[in-house]
């Protein structure tokens, strides 16, 4: 099975009732031959308008810090643990990102077999490492994930856009060595590997307004 194939199946996906309240599920964006993977909650709204995972604020911002350390959207791959929009954009809960990520995310690194995996926020960190971790404590740190894959958490970017001030300029340098130290991990293991375009993608362009 490629990630054209899971693609198809995760677009008729009806297992669990996140479906019905969504316009369609949302899947992975990038390039599948992409060492780094960035793995985040689920998709909000405007990610479920276009159909694009990290396209909202959150993405825009991801982009951003992504630019900064070197790397842009269309060079490696971005996804989710949740692959529906959950009902007013509500955290979902461990078990149901477990249902979720079991069903779809294992199988998306099982066909990447990324170097390395980037939980951007507590419900991929809780997903992909235990529950018991903690963004604020273990943040910065590599781990192996359940599937077998070498990880280290950031924060998600909706946090930063709750921040300002002195906080806010200390979780972007967090970010920011973050990505560094991924980046650089995935560098040593995939070398001679492109983790930038000369310009950055405007996902916008790519990706097109759908409805219910
Ligand atoms: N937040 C996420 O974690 N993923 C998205 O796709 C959008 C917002």
């Amino acid at each position: 099975m490629d990630l054209k194939d899971l693609e198809i199946e995760l677009n008729n996906c009806n297992q669990c009732s996140f479906r019905k309240d969504c316009i369609s599920p949302v899947g992975w964006y990038g390039n599948p031959e992409s060492p780094i993977v960035f793995v985040g909650e689920g998709p909000g709204g405007v990610e479920d308008e276009y159909g694009c995972p990290l396209i909202g604020p959150s993405g825009q911002l991801l982009d951003k810090a992504l630019w900064a350390a070197k790397m842009t959207r269309d060079r490696v791959l971005a996804t989710n643990v949740i692959k529906c929009r959950p009902k007013n954009n509500r955290t979902p809960d461990v078990a149901e990102a477990d249902f979720c990520g079991r069903a779809w995310l294992d199988k998306e690194l099982q066909i990447i077999q990324p170097k390395v995996i980037v939980a951007l926020g507590g419900v991929a960190l809780h997903y992909l490492g235990t529950s018991e971790m903690r963004i604020t404590r273990d943040r910065g740190q590599w781990f192996r994930t359940r599937q077998g894959f070498d990880c280290i958490a950031t924060y998600h970017p909706a946090f930063l856009l709750r921040l300002y001030g002195k906080q806010l300029v200390t979780a972007k340098w967090d970010v920011f060595h973050d990505l560094e130290m991924a980046r650089n991990r995935a560098a040593e293991l995939a070398p001679g590997y492109q983790f930038m375009s000369e310009e950055k993608v405007d996902l916008f362009k790519l990706f097109h307004k759908r409805s219910m």
